[in-house]
């Protein structure tokens, strides 16, 4: 089987976490690195990435995290944030990110005016806007629960929060909100049977 797929069958949604293993300093960077490179609309990376170690701080969060024993036993803890204000469509950091490409400064117009075009309905609404930056993170979120498994670090994503009480918690600036958090580590229990629908529960062909 390819690692890949062996990855897959042993990545599953760990719910508790061995609080004496800690995920060595090295692989951890690896993995953040994963997601750092990850695939965005765009190219924008809206995603800003909070790593909290602090124990104080992750039993605060806990309580704003449907007191879940993941985010305070697992070995690293991190959260997905987005910056919403800095990918709007007149922002010098889009122009930025489009002008890094290296293209004519006629290109990078052009880009601007396809990306404002596509962004414009996004934009003009804050939740819309919040579910677009988001969605970008989902995908870092899955490459690095999965690059994690072909290391052997479980690990467990998090939607289980109320979001208004987590973004209080960390204080966020201006324009930045929480998308998902990942707790990752090593499991304590065997992992339970993956269930999933068939292929051809979810597939068509047309
Ligand atoms: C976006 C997302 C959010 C999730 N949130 C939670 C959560 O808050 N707490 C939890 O224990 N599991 C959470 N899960 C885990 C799912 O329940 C789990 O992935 C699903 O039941 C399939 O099980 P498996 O991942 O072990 O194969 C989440 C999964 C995803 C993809």
């Amino acid at each position: 089987m390819s690692q890949f797929l062996e990855a897959m069958a042993f990545r599953h949604a760990c719910k508790q976490f061995d609080t004496e293993k800690q995920i060595p300093s090295e692989a951890f960077e690896s993995m953040l690195d994963v997601a750092r490179t990850s695939p965005s609309s765009f190219g924008m990376e809206p995603w800003r990435l909070i790593v909290v170690r602090d124990p104080k701080l992750r039993k605060a969060l806990k309580s704003s995290c449907w007191n879940q024993g993941q985010i305070t036993e697992c070995s690293e803890l991190v959260i997905f944030t987005t910056d919403n204000d800095i990918v709007r469509s007149d922002s010098p950091y889009v122009r930025k990110m489009f002008e890094r490409r290296g293209m004519s400064s006629e290109m990078v117009d052009t880009y601007l005016g396809v990306y404002k075009n596509y962004l414009s309905p996004i934009e003009a609404d804050e939740e819309l806007l919040e579910n677009w930056t988001a969605k970008q993170c989902y995908i870092a979120l899955a490459n690095m629960m999965t690059y994690a498994a072909t290391l052997e670090i479980d690990s467990c994503p998090i939607e289980g929060f109320d979001k208004e009480g987590v973004e209080a918690i960390l204080d966020l600036d201006y324009g930045r909100s929480v998308a998902v958090i990942c707790a990752f580590g090593y499991r304590v229990n065997p992992q339970s049977e993956q269930k999933r629908l068939e292929l051809q529960q979810i597939v068509e062909y047309r």
